[in-house]
């Protein structure tokens, strides 16, 4: 019995160990194309910086990765975390988007924000910086809003 405890006990090890060397991390791309949001519409500084800090990391096509990325497997947590919030919105790729879509998306980035869904509690948890006062969520309200409201 103990021998199997100190066997298992090292298999986990090993797979501990071994699991380092599979890399996540790789959604790195910060080329800011025409596409992308904050060009698409013109967005004043702002409003870009909100974005950056709240949204962009697990909304866009680059990540600024904490160090404990590299740490499987949360790095692999994280990935799953960034390609589920990427598939439901993309802001590098906002542009490519048909009108409709952008409409349906704004209106749900406005309604997730004033119910304080996004960012997402987990995230805000660890990055404080990320969490938007009450002055922040106006100002991006009403900017996505005025956005919404000019698209016809
Ligand atoms: C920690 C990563 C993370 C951050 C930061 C984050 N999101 Fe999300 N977001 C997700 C994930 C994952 C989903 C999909 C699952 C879900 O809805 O919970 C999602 C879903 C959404 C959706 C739903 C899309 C749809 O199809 O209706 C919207 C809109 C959204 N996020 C907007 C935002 C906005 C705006 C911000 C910044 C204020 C933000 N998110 C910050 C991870 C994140």
């Amino acid at each position: 019995m103990k021998r199997l405890i100190r066997v298992s006990l090292i298999l986990v090890l090993v797979v501990l160990v071994g699991i380092q060397f599979i890399p996540s991390g790789t959604n790195q791309n910060p080329d800011v194309t025409s596409d992308d949001f904050v060009r698409t519409f013109n967005v004043p500084e702002n409003i870009t910086a909100l974005l950056n800090v709240s949204c962009y990391n697990c909304h866009s096509n680059n990540t600024a990765y904490p160090w404990y990325s590299k740490v499987q497997p949360i790095g692999w947590l994280l990935e799953n975390h960034i390609n589920e919030g990427k598939e439901n919105l993309n802001l590098s790729e906002f542009g490519t988007y048909s009108k409709r879509k952008q409409k349906s998306k704004l209106k749900s980035m406005i309604s997730q924000i004033e119910k304080d869904e996004m960012p997402m509690a987990s995230y805000t948890f660890i990055h404080r910086e990320a969490r938007l006062s009450q002055d922040g969520k106006r100002e991006l309200t009403s900017f996505l809003n005025s956005i919404r409201n000019s698209l016809k």
